[in-house]
C-alpha cells in the first residue's frame, strides 16, 4: 500500500481548519469550567472513537498514537469490548465488592493468576486507578513487613494521591506547593544508561549495577536501615520518566538485594503492562519474579480499573483495613475479561514476535524508546 492508499483508507481526515467552530466553543467551555491543572497540549475535542480513529465534534478523523494515555490496548470502542460493557451493565452495574461478593472479582482474578510473572498462589485488591493501585500496594508493603520505609527512583511516575505522588520523582510541579510528601521515601537513580549521571551516555551494564548497589552499599550503610524498608517501587520501564527500559541486571539486583534484607519488590505495570510489550508483563522479559505487581491503563481498555496483585501470604491484612467502594465494579471487569480475550488471541498471541523484535532492538541499542511504546499501543 502507497502513502496515498493508506492515507485514503485510514485518515487523517480533516475537514477545514483545526481547531473547528464546535471544538473552539468546547474549550472555551473547558476553560471556564474545567480544573486547569490538566496539562492540554492540543485543542482536539474527541466525540467517538473507533479502533485507532477518533473524530472530533466537528467531524475530523484523526490517527491516535497516544491511545489514551496507554489505556485504550484494544483500540477504541473494540466490538467485543462495548459487547461485554453492555451485557454487563444490563445485569449488574455495581455491588460493592467491599461489603458483598460477586463473580466477576474472582473470575477476572483466576484470569489474571493464570497470567502472573511470579508463581502463584495470588490475592488481588481492586480499585479505579493506577495511583489506588499503587497507593494499596504501599499500605500492604507497610502492613505487611511492619517497616515504613520504600525506595522508589528519580524519573519514577506512580499517580498523583498523597502516597503515590510521594513516591513520583518525576517533574517538581507534580510535587510543588502539595508537601510535606509522606515522610519515609527515598528516591534512588534509575538506570537511564542513554544519559548517564552526568547528562552523557554510560556503559549501560557498569552503570546499572551502580544504581542498584548503591542502595545497598550507600543507602543502607549510612541513613537507611535495610531492616526497616518495607519495599522497593519499581517501573521495569519507566513511561513518564522517558520511556526508559531498565536492564535486567539492574533488576536481578534489586531482587537480590529484596531477597537479602526481606523487602517487597513491587513492580508497576501500570503503563508497561497489559500485553503492550509483547508479553503480559514487562518484567517478564527480566526472569525477575515480583512480589507485588500493580495494574491499571490497558487492562480494562478504557473503563476505570486498578488492581494490585501479590503473592498471597503477602496480602494477610484483616477485614476493614483497605477497601474501595467501587473498585472491581462489575462493568470494568467485564470490559477487563474481555480486553484479556482480545489482547491474549489478536495481541499477545500475534504480536508476541513483532514486539519482541521491537524489544530486542530497544534492548539491542537501547536508545530513547518512546517509538517503541507507542509503535504497540498503536498497533
Ligand atoms: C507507571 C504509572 N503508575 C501509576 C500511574 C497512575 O495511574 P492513574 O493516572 O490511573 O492514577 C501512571 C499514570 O500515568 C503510570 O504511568
Amino acid at each position: 500500500m502507497n502513502r496515498q492508499e493508506m492515507h485514503a483508507q485510514f485518515g487523517p481526515k480533516l475537514r477545514g481548519t483545526v481547531p473547528g467552530p464546535k471544538a473552539k466553543a468546547a474549550v472555551e467551555a473547558d476553560d471556564r469550567l474545567i480544573s486547569p491543572s490538566y496539562t492540554r497540549s492540543y485543542p482536539l475535542v474527541a466525540k467517538s472513537g473507533r479502533g485507532i480513529r477518533v473524530e472530533d465534534v466537528d467531524g475530523n478523523q484523526f490517527l491516535d498514537f497516544a491511545a489514551g494515555i496507554a489505556v485504550n490496548s484494544t483500540g477504541h470502542c473494540h466490538p467485543e469490548v462495548v459487547a461485554a460493557i453492555q451485557k454487563q451493565a444490563a445485569e449488574l452495574i455495581h455491588i460493592s465488592g467491599t461489603d458483598f461478593y460477586n463473580l466477576p472479582l474472582t473470575d477476572l482474578a483466576d484470569r489474571l493468576s493464570a497470567v502472573a510473572p511470579m508463581p502463584g498462589p495470588h490475592k488481588f485488591f481492586y480499585g479505579n486507578s493506577g495511583a489506588e493501585a499503587v497507593e494499596c500496594a504501599l499500605k500492604l508493603a507497610r502492613y505487611h513487613t511492619g517497616r515504613q520505609n520504600v525506595i522508589a527512583f528519580l524519573g519514577a511516575f506512580h499517580g498523583r494521591t498523597m502516597g503515590a505522588l510521594s513516591l513520583t520523582g518525576s517533574k517538581p510541579q507534580q510535587k510543588r506547593r502539595f508537601g510535606p510528601m509522606l515522610p519515609g521515601v527515598t528516591h534512588v537513580r534509575y538506570p537511564y544508561a542513554y544519559r548517564g549521571c552526568t547528562g552523557g551516555a554510560q556503559a549501560e551494564e557498569a552503570f546499572s549495577m551502580g544504581c542498584a548497589r548503591y542502595i545497598e552499599e550507600k543507602l543502607f550503610k549510612t541513613i537507611l536501615p535495610p531492616e526497616e524498608v518495607a519495599a522497593i517501587f519499581v517501573e521495569p520501564i519507566q513511561g513518564e520518566g522517558g520511556y526508559v527500559v531498565a536492564p535486567d541486571n539492574f533488576l536481578r539486583e534489586l531482587r537480590r538485594i529484596c531477597d537479602r534484607h526481606g523487602i517487597l519488590l513491587v513492580v508497576d505495570e501500570v503503563q508497561s503492562g497489559a500485553g503492550r510489550t509483547g508479553k503480559w508483563w514487562a518484567i517478564e522479559h527480566s526472569g525477575v519474579q515480583p512480589d507485588i505487581v500493580c495494574m491499571a491503563k490497558g487492562i480494562a481498555s478504557g473503563m476505570p480499573l486498578g488492581i494490585c496483585m501479590s503473592r498471597a501470604e503477602i496480602m494477610d491484612w484483616v477485614p476493614g483495613s483497605h477497601a474501595s467502594t467501587f473498585g472491581g465494579n462489575p462493568i470494568s471487569i467485564a470490559a477487563a475479561l474481555a480486553t484479556m480475550d482480545i489482547l491474549e488471541r489478536e495481541g499477545i498471541a500475534t504480536q508476541r514476535t513483532w514486539a519482541s523484535g521491537c524489544w530486542n532492538a530497544c534492548a539491542a541499542g537501547r536508545k530513547h524508546t518512546r517509538w517503541w511504546a507507542m509503535c504497540a499501543d498503536a498497533a
